[in-house]
């Protein structure tokens, strides 16, 4: 197993060294098929800096997706296919770094490598100090040269946010650095040279989900393909849609808030009992609208404003025609993810507070 080394006591950032014997596939993936495009005019463009690019480059039957960092001239060149992804992969594998990741970020069972990249410039002139990663991301980014770094190259510049003083990581081939969430760090100004200044770059970390809405401030519009926490690839998985689903529901008990206008002359109702048989429908003295997936009610009874979020807006929808409450269970369960049991419990209380605050008409429904 490789062991990790911090860069500096209190820095998100690790280090360790491998053989350069295990960069070989990519040295010769990069010499096929991303060496011979450089010379293109849309590439020497991209060198160049000064505007920002975004498009898919498939050449000797290698597909990669090229994102340039802002308007600088670095290009983060990340794999596009299964394939790519593949070699990649391999590398990180073959590292044995996964053990030692395990200690620093919240995982369920493996550790799951996101996407693979080589980072290619050719000169820098100006710094970009940035973070890779919110807190709390579980993730982190790896650098590695993939040959020797010309003696007048950017190396990385980082800091801690209460330091001053910038310090300097410089990438030697066969050692890779770790950077974390919260780390500043940017490339090294550094002038135009012939060679062109080639790392290999992979992200990677939790395999938990939960931290996706972190981790794709970041990662999520890096690359085309990606391998997802989860471990599939993503926009082909439904685990993100589930998760989604779940968290709303989550939020379905305080879905109604009620509004500090109210008027106190007029008291909330008496709540009717309602049972999986009671028939609901929207009230008639009321007007409501959808904004942005919530729903705003206007009681004109008395004037209150309501606000309903989370699943309180689909149930509202569900309710424009009279449905029973059974109904309206069988409908949520089929669309969210979550125990019948606890979802007729918040559907009914749900249903109860939009009762005593007059926004819904209850009645028995006769059952035939
Ligand atoms: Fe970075
Ligand atoms: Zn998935």
């Amino acid at each position: 197993m490789t062991t990790l080394q911090r860069i500096q006591p209190e820095v998100n950032a690790y280090q360790f060294s491998f053989d350069e014997k295990l960069l070989g596939e990519m040295r010769e993936a990069y010499a096929s098929s991303l060496l011979p495009i450089f010379k293109s005019s849309r590439l020497i463009e991209c060198f160049k800096g000064g505007k920002s690019f975004r498009f898919e480059i498939e050449e000797n039957k290698q597909k990669y997706f090229l994102v340039s960092y802002g308007e600088a001239p670095l290009m983060w060149i990340s794999n596009n296919s299964l394939d790519a992804y593949g070699m990649f992969e391999r590398f990180f594998d073959s590292l044995n770094i996964k053990e030692e990741v395990k200690k620093l970020v919240d995982f369920d069972k493996e550790i799951t490598m996101y996407c693979g990249f080589f980072v290619v410039g050719n000169h820098l002139d100006k710094e970009a100090w940035h973070v890779d990663y919110s807190n709390g991301a579980n993730a982190y980014t790896l650098l590695t040269p993939l040959f020797e770094l010309d003696k007048r190259h950017g190396h990385l510049l980082y800091r801690n946010e209460e330091e001053s003083e910038p310090r300097r990581y410089a990438y030697k081939v066969g050692k890779a650095v770790l950077v974390g969430d919260h780390l500043l760090h940017t490339t090294e100004i550094y002038p135009e040279t012939s060679e062109i200044r080639v790392l290999v770059s992979l992200t990677f970390g939790t395999d938990k989900l939960q931290y996706w809405d972190i981790l794709k401030e970041t990662i999520g519009g890096q690359s085309k393909y990606m391998v997802l926490p989860c471990g599939h690839v993503k926009d082909t998985c439904e685990c993100l849609n589930k998760l989604s689903k779940t968290n709303r529901f989550k939020k379905l008990r305080p879905a109604v808030k009620l509004s500090p206008f109210r008027n106190p002359k007029e008291g909330p109702k008496t709540p009717m009992t309602i049972t999986r048989n009671t028939l609901v429908v929207q009230a008639k003295e009321q007007v409501s609208a959808d904004l942005q997936g919530d729903v705003a009610i206007l009681n004109l009874k008395n004037s209150v404003y309501y606000g309903v979020d989370a699943v309180g807006p689909r149930i509202w929808h569900l309710i424009r025609e009279p449905k029973s409450v059974s109904e309206i269970l069988d409908a949520l369960l089929s669309e969210y993810e979550v125990e019948r049991e606890c979802c007729e419990k918040d559907l009914l209380a749900f249903l109860e507070k939009l009762s005593k605050e007059g926004l819904i008409e209850i009645r028995d429904e006769k059952v035939s």
